[in-house]
């Protein structure tokens, strides 16, 4: 009697840490951060819980319940299906199909002989960003049958992952104190030789980066320039030659993102900018006087071409206040989820470029600043702006010569 009472206690027990066992791992966050670890690893950004998409999860796997057979639910999403004989928590379908990834090139973008790779490269899918999954217990004797469903769906024949160029592979160190500028421009340019859709990724930590102009050719038709960390400008507008920080020209297809936040460092340019005393400065990312007539009147039409000035202007600098971030001569550019802080002038200026989308942005500088603006267009079209938060210390926007400009603020 004693026995028998002391083994329904321990069969209690039991049964209710397997009770919590399997409600720990079956959540929408168990999937998720399986999900999510796996596509960060590869810089890749997280996916979110939709519940559209795990309706639909959840109804292609109450009708599989029956058999639990593994046949896909052939829908618009993209499908990555599990079953186990036995009880099979989220988290172990999810680590099943990451496993995978032993079998998987990034480079070649290839799997092992004979080996599957098409769950893992779903699960790190870059634009699978919606996730629904739902596990039901199969009614025909035990047995678990797990689903998960990805929005937009990954795995297009034809369409390669993209190829992670991290600059921390390059010697970037994230101290914010060594200049990172060679391992940038190593990486952007592998990742521009490389054929296949590519990323460079400065993740998480802080950086110093001096001016770098990121520019073709590249053989890829789309590049993602992804900043995690917080990556910060030399604060001396001395270490300009050109009055721009981070300068990409000539590129078809670049995509500006990641979340991190680029800080032009621009206090110091402020008191040389001097804007409250000289109503020309605006315009005038300069702070030296030359007098040499001739010289001056040459590299001034030249500058004003090159920089959409408007009328006369005596000025001519080897040192320059830089614009934090310059996009010129691109098509389908899309720039994204960045924070942009204090820059030295402009945040963003955008020249002679068509289809920009400009998205959740943070434009940040204190109102006192001089100069800076947050976003400056000239000579572009089909420029669309949504979701802009600004904070800065002069013109929200302007806008230069000749553009057929669509912004769309909301
Ligand atoms: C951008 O598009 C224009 C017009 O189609 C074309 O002439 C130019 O070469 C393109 N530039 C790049 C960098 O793709």
């Amino acid at each position: 009697m004693r026995s028998y009472k002391l083994h329904l206690a321990f069969l209690f027990f039991i049964a209710l840490a397997f009770f919590h066992v399997s409600q720990a791992q079956n959540s929408q966050e168990d999937y998720l951060t399986t999900h999510n670890s796996a596509r960060s690893e590869v810089g890749v950004g997280s996916m979110t819980w939709d519940d559209t998409v795990a309706t639909y999860a959840q109804n292609y796997a109450n009708q599989r319940a029956e058999d639990c057979n593994l046949v896909h639910s052939g829908g618009s999403y993209g499908e990555n299906l599990a079953w186990s004989s036995g009880d099979m928590s989220a988290t172990d379908a999810v680590n099943m199909w990451v496993a995978e990834k032993t079998y998987y090139d990034y480079n070649s973008n290839s799997c092992a002989e004979g080996q599957q790779c098409g769950h893992y490269t779903q699960v790190v899918w870059r634009n699978s960003v919606r996730l629904g999954c739902a596990r039901v217990q199969c009614s025909s004797g035990s047995g678990t049958f797990i689903i998960c469903n990805y929005d937009p769906p990954g795995n297009y024949v034809g369409v390669a992952e993209a190829t992670v160029f991290d600059v921390k592979n390059y010697d970037a160190k994230a101290d914010g104190k060594t200049e990172i500028r060679k391992a940038v421009i190593s990486a952007w340019n592998d990742a521009c030789a490389s054929v296949q859709p590519s990323t460079v990724l400065i993740s998480e930590g802080t950086y110093l980066l001096g001016p770098v102009v990121l520019k073709r050719p590249c053989k890829t038709s789309s590049i993602e320039f992804q900043v995690q960390g917080l990556v910060k400008a030399p604060p001396d507008p001395a270490a300009f030659k050109t009055d721009g920080w981070i300068v990409f020209q000539y590129i078809n297809g670049l995509t500006v993102l990641g979340g991190g936040t680029i800080d032009g460092q621009g206090q110091k340019a402020w008191t040389i900018n001097n804007c409250a005393a000289n109503a020309n400065c605006r315009m005038l990312p300069v702070i030296r006087f030359f007098c040499y007539p001739r010289a001056a009147a040459l590299i001034l039409i030249i500058w004003s071409n090159i920089h959409q000035l408007n009328g006369p202007t005596m000025v001519l600098s080897l040192t320059h206040s830089a614009m934090s971030l310059r996009f010129n001569f691109m098509n389908n550019t899309m720039i994204r989820d960045i924070t942009s802080l204090n820059s030295k002038n402009f945040h963003i200026n955008i020249f002679q470029c068509y289809d920009l989308t400009l998205k959740n942005l943070y434009i940040i500088a204190p109102g006192d600043s001089a100069n800076t603006d947050d976003i400056h267009m000239g000579d572009s079209a089909r420029i669309h702006v949504t979701d802009i938060s600004i904070a800065t210390g002069d013109d929200c926007s302007s806008i230069g010569p000749a553009g057929n400009l669509q912004p769309k603020l909301h």
